[in-house]
């Protein structure tokens, strides 16, 4: 790699670490006042007035600090650009748990060159936790329970059966239900099941070792961009359908035990038909 390339990513992962730290500021400043709600694809699929305020936010910082890259948001604030670099971003991943007052939510912000993510970060704004990453540079995490910096190592090396995994549910009744079923179908195979409501702190917790693996069909890219960069620097594997990259059809992360017979089992359980 070029030193220029090298010397880009650095300043991506420093813009990725400013912006999601920012943004988290700024969720919490909201944080407990009345939230307006509305739905999106489905009824049970929410956004809040503090999503779309928060990917204002970072539209507004990334046209200060990087007018000429591309964007794709999940709240729509998209925008085209002519540098090669995309942000993918998540305002709140886990609305649902804002909603609630769950405090398991968070800012994903990832930075892609010719569609690989290259930088990352997610802050959970309640705990304070930051997790980050770079491309060849390793995965770190500081703050909440880690408290100063802390090279992430990934998850336990466990096999299947021993394996506690997080997974996560879309919000189409349908698919739901065909989720439900293959869980149903993995769940005496494994140790057990985590169901937390946010898919890029699921995947940074198998980069920190609290989960030993996760998969779940039909994320979006800026729910898994920045994770699973930072899951796959911290030394887990990821993967999508049929061993390619993690699509919206499936995303599947753990250690080398697990990542050996995980995805041909779901494979064998019906996983192509669940999306
Ligand atoms: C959702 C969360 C959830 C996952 C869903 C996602 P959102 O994102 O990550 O854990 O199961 O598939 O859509 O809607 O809270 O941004
Ligand atoms: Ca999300």
């Amino acid at each position: 790699m070029e030193l220029s390339q090298t010397a880009l990513i650095t300043e991506l992962g420093r813009c990725a670490v400013e912006l999601a730290t920012g943004a988290a500021e700024f969720v919490g400043t909201r944080t407990g006042g009345e939230q307006h709600i509305s739905s999106k694809t489905t009824a049970t699929d929410l956004v809040t007035d503090t999503d779309r305020a928060t990917e204002e936010w970072i539209m507004g910082y990334l046209a200060r600090r990087r007018p000429d890259d591309a964007i794709l948001g999940e709240e729509g604030e998209g925008r085209e650009g002519n540098s090669g670099v995309r942000w993918v971003i998540d305002p709140i991943d886990g609305t649902v748990n804002f909603v609630l007052g769950i405090p398991m939510y968070a800012v994903s912000i990832a930075a892609e060159i010719g569609g690989r993510s290259v930088a990352a970060a997610v802050v959970n704004p309640v705990s304070g936790e930051l997790f980050r990453a770079t491309l060849g540079a390793g995965a770190y995490a500081t703050g909440g329970a880690f408290g100063g910096e802390r090279r992430l190592t990934g998850p336990r090396d466990v096999p299947l059966e021993r394996a506690v995994l997080g997974t996560g549910f879309g919000y189409d009744r349908d698919r739901r239900a065909r989720q439900a079923a293959l869980t149903a179908r993995l769940l005496p195979q494994i140790a057990d099941i985590r169901r937390l409501g946010s898919a890029a702190l699921d995947i940074c917790a198998v980069a920190a070792g609290r989960l030993d693996g996760y998969f779940e069909v039909g994320l979006n890219p800026w729910d898994h961009a920045a994770a699973v960069l930072i899951a796959r620097e911290a030394g887990a594997l990821a993967v999508g359908p049929k061993g390619r990259e993690p699509d919206a059809a499936l995303t599947v992360v753990g250690g080398t035990q697990l990542m050996a017979r995980l995805p041909g089992l779901l494979d064998e359980l019906g996983i192509d038909a669940v999306l």
